[in-house]
């Protein structure tokens, strides 16, 4: 760790992991809501399991995007963070936020939380990953520009790099971007369509920049190769999210009552949204292979590589299996939407932002380089067993979905939803041992933080 601030984000880290944790937990809860219908009802409802297992994705991911930024932009900019202060203030802040909000879903219910928190006087809860309440959506908002403002500032005073430039973009595109969340027409056309400029426009703009920052970031410094071939890879690599995931947004406008022109649209520039996963996966494994230094930190390569691989599978492949129209057509809203939420949020969020800690992480707490062999084998560890069973909760989940399309929606005798279900239980059980494993995974990975031993160091 070369500037003190940096030390900061150590905070965001620990308490990113730990909401990861409150995920999982939930999501295996709700994976067994789904075979066991009354399972913990009435105190954890479906409905409410699920807003805690996505929200806490979300704000966990947040706080380790924040937490990179901390850590990447001094070293970009050879220069302290403007306040170390401000950082930790807001860390707080969000923090205590973020935990009230999830105890307010868990506590009260929804219409009551509602109620309570003044939503009748400015609207905006209700909507699948923006139901906080709107005080806690301003409290986002009010983190997010102190946040900003602490960035930029660093940015603005040190080296501009290509690098920050890329991650400054996508976090102000992240934080203008969830303004939307704030507009909350009566009109539900009009509601999804800007709905999506929320959750498309992340996850398939600007958040795929702050993605190619950390990972260009950590393939940097783990294999030395210059500046200059990885800031090339950069500039086409955004350029190509922009071009297609922009326009790209129609494949959401099929079925809502926009007009007819975005089964085009959304057709064909969705359609050309996994080039920019595609170039991530080479880029990655050419900057690996033309490395110039064997980095004593196995893990934090192994995270880097398979964030690319991931990505590229679950938002590429999974996600390029529905976006044409006529294939949406049939499974828009089955298990196939949720086989591909699930594998494209792991390979692309979760694992670069695993990817930035597991490379910080021994820095930050003092280490040489890198932690010890064992500590490493055990992430390693980790690293395959959650993402082997993601593997297999999304081929489960596609097994379910194309049995639902075909039960449900094909043929001359549909089946209702709920006689569906019941025949492909099954596939719904092995997705919750698939799931018991990924959290054993998640524990494993949270133990090698605790295992000491010989640091490695740099090998010349
Ligand atoms: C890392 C990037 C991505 C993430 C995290 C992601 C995540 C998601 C999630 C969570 C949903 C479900 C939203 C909902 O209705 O609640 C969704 C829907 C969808 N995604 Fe993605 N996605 C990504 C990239 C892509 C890409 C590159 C494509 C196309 C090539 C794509 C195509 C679609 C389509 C067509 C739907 C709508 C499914 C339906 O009609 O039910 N996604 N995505
Ligand atoms: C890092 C790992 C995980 C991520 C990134 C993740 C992400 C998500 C997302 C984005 C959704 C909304 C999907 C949609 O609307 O299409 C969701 C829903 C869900 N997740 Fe997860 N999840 C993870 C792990 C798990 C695990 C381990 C389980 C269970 C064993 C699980 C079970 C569920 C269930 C049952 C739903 C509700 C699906 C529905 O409404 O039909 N998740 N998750
Ligand atoms: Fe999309």
């Amino acid at each position: 760790m070369q500037y003190q601030s940096q030390a900061v984000a150590k905070y965001y880290f620990i308490a990113a992991i730990g909401l990861f944790v409150g995920q999982i937990l939930f999501g295996t809860i709700l994976g067994l809501q789904y075979v066991i219908g009354d399972f913990l009802f009435p105190e954890i409802p479906f409905n409410v399991a699920r807003m805690v297992h996505t929200n806490l994705l979300i704000v966990w991911l947040l706080f380790g995007f924040m937490g990179a930024a901390y850590y990447m932009v001094p070293e970009e900019s050879e220069t302290e963070l403007h306040s170390t202060k401000l950082a930790l203030i807001l860390f707080w802040v969000f923090l205590v936020a973020g935990v009230l909000t999830i105890l307010g879903y868990l506590m009260v219910p929804y219409a009551t939380l509602a109620k309570i928190t003044g939503n009748d006087l400015l609207p905006t809860m209700g909507r699948e990953f923006l139901e906080q309440p709107t005080i806690t959506k301003i409290g986002i908002v009010v983190v997010a520009l102190g946040f900003l403002y602490n960035i930029s500032m660093t940015v603005l005073k040190g080296r501009k790099t290509v690098i920050s430039m890329v991650l400054l973009l996508g976090l102000w595109g992240l934080a203008i971007f969830f303004l939307f969340s704030f507009y909350n027409p009566e009109n539900l056309i009009l509601d999804k369509i800007f709905w999506w400029w929320v959750v498309h426009l992340w996850v398939e703009g600007v958040w795929e920049l702050i993605l190619g920052s950390l990972l260009a970031f950590v393939l940097i410094k783990t294999t030395g190769v210059d500046r200059e071939i990885i800031e090339k890879w950069l500039y086409v690599i955004i350029a190509m999210t922009l071009i297609t995931g922009i326009i790209g947004t129609g494949h959401h406008y099929y079925w809502i009552g926009a007009p007819e022109y975005w089964q085009w649209w959304g057709s064909i520039f969705s359609a050309l949204e996994p080039i920019p996963f595609f170039m991530m996966v080479i880029f990655a494994f050419n900057m690996v292979n033309r490395r110039r230094r064997e980095h004593p930190n196995k893990p934090a390569m192994l995270w880097a590589l398979g964030t690319a691989v991931m990505a590229f599978l679950g938002a590429g492949v999974w996600g390029f299996l529905h976006t044409l129209s006529p294939v949406n057509y049939y499974t828009h809203g089955t298990q196939i939407t949720a086989a591909h939420g699930h594998m494209a949020f792991y390979g692309a969020y979760v694992m670069v932002v695993l990817a930035i800690i597991s490379y910080a992480m021994p820095l930050i707490r003092g280490r040489a380089a890198a932690n010890s062999v064992n500590a490493q084998v055990v992430e390693m560890w980790s690293f395959w067993l959650m993402t082997v069973s993601m593997v297999f909760i999304t081929l489960f989940l596609t097994g379910a979905g194309i049995l639902q399309v075909w039960l449900q929606r094909l043929g001359d005798a549909p089946m209702s939803f709920m006689e569906v279900q019941d025949k492909i239980a099954i596939f719904y059980w092995m997705r919750e041992i698939a799931g018991v494993i990924f959290l054993i995974g998640l524990i494993l990975y949270i133990v090698s933080f605790f295992i000491g031993g010989e640091e490695r160091k740099v090998a010349a």
